[in-house]
């Protein structure tokens, strides 16, 4: 259904936008159709994404690594009531293999055999992987340069082909989408970038595992890129509200990084729409995005909780990414965003303390190591056991690295 002149189209695989207004579409769940057994989905939990079925679309051919039934983490050594979803725990280190998995089963499903995406990394390494498992070929563009080592080694691991175009991501997925309508044949190419509203489906199980874990949250807190994730997670507690199981929704609180803040400045300066830029500036890859394509799913999401969107500086994200990483949650950048923006409401007041609040860790520390190397590697040289001992026992705690010389 068109979310903003509200036409009704019929499924379709390869339907993503409006043919009256050119919105993207949103993927309905006929709730009538759905009988919930809540006792089934806990005792099947471990099985993750796909222990929801019953909310997400039919497909004859499931590809899954068992990705989804992630930890949520109480955090420890900040005051306050916040837990980290930590989506780094999906097989591929972020929570796109929650949608990926529900995007390849259809493009298996429907008998194609490649698969395209335009990426700001976690994509690709999630695409890459998912068609190696389903047995389909995977395109890959990323902007020169714009992406994180791990997530371009993961694609490459799993046997994807790459293309680089300069420029930003939104460049490389303006590409995608001309290449594709150049081909024009349906069923040999499959896109999953992020106009695919399927996708979206199965990313929406990030919010029935926080209601099956904590009930509903205060506040959901999301970094926001192109700002289909939370939407989803959004999506997937009004579709708990509208089955009768929850009476009301979390505040959806986006969070981007101020140098890539179309959505949040808008928002701010009381704006109807987005600031789009063309040259989005931050240390979080992920989210290093001008023209948020999900804006307007996103904003009515955010709208209708009664949250709102945030910006972050670079070196807040760099300093609650590190907050994270001593109490052992390992995360991208990006994911820090969450953690930075639940900080600077709990300063502003409007967050309180005692409000439980979930943010969410959206992808692995892995995936971008030179970050963290570069900001924070100090080593110490030793040349003797005694001198090795006198430090480990010093209460000192500057040093990331011990460099042994023998
Ligand atoms: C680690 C990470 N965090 C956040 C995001 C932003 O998600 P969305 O584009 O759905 O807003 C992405 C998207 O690439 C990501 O990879
Ligand atoms: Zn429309």
């Amino acid at each position: 259904m068109c979310p903003r002149c509200g036409r009704e189209y019929e499924i379709d695989p390869y339907r993503f936008r409006c043919d009256k207004c050119g919105e993207l579409l949103d993927a309905e769940l006929l709730l009538e159709n759905v009988h919930i057994d809540l006792e089934r989905i806990k005792r099947e939990r471990w099985i993750g994404v796909w222990a929801f079925r019953e909310f997400l679309p039919k497909v004859a051919d499931i590809v899954t690594l068992r990705e989804g039934n992630t930890p949520l983490l109480k955090l420890l050594k900040v005051n306050g009531n916040a837990y980290v979803k930590f989506e780094g725990a999906n097989p591929t280190g972020s929570f796109k293999d929650r949608g990926m998995t529900v995007g390849v089963s259809i493009a298996k499903s429907i008998g194609a055999r490649y698969i395209i995406v335009a990426s700001t990394g976690n994509t690709a390494a999630s695409a890459a992987a998912y068609a190696a498992r389903g047995g389909l070929t995977c395109l890959i563009v990323i902007p020169r340069g714009g992406i994180a080592r791990g997530k371009l080694a993961q694609a490459v691991l799993h046997g994807a082909k790459i293309v680089e175009v300069s420029g930003t991501f939104d460049n490389a997925l303006s590409l995608v989408l001309e290449s594709l309508s150049k081909i024009g044949k349906r069923g040999l190419v499959y896109p999953l970038n992020s106009i695919n509203v399927w996708r979206l489906e199965g990313q929406k199980t990030i919010a029935y595992e926080i209601f099956l874990d904590v009930g509903v949250p205060d506040y959901v807190i999301v970094p926001v890129g192109n700002a289909g994730n939370i939407y989803a997670i959004w999506k997937g507690f009004e579709e708990l509200r509208r089955l009768g199981l929850i009476d009301h929704v979390p505040k959806m609180i986006g969070v981007q990084a101020e140098g890539a803040s179309p959505i949040a400045k808008a928002w701010q300066l009381g704006l109807k729409e987005p600031l789009f830029t063309s040259s989005p500036k931050t240390v979080a890859s992920a989210i290093r995005i001008g023209k948020p394509v999900n804006w307007y799913r996103a904003w009515r999401a955010v709208e209708k909780s009664g949250g709102m969107f945030i910006t972050v500086t670079d070196e807040e994200i760099l300093q609650a990414q590190r907050l994270l990483g001593r109490e052992g949650i390992g995360v991208e950048p990006a994911s820090a965003a969450s953690l930075a923006g639940y900080l600077k409401l709990l300063q502003e007041g409007i967050i309180d303390r005692k409000d439980l609040c979930v943010l969410i860790a959206t992808g692995h520390g892995l995936k971008d190591p030179d970050i963290i190397l570069n900001l924070s590697y100090e080593s110490i040289q030793v040349s003797s056991p005694e001198e090795l001992v006198r430090i480990m026992l010093s209460e000192q705690q500057q040093t990331d690295v011990i460099v042994i010389k023998r």
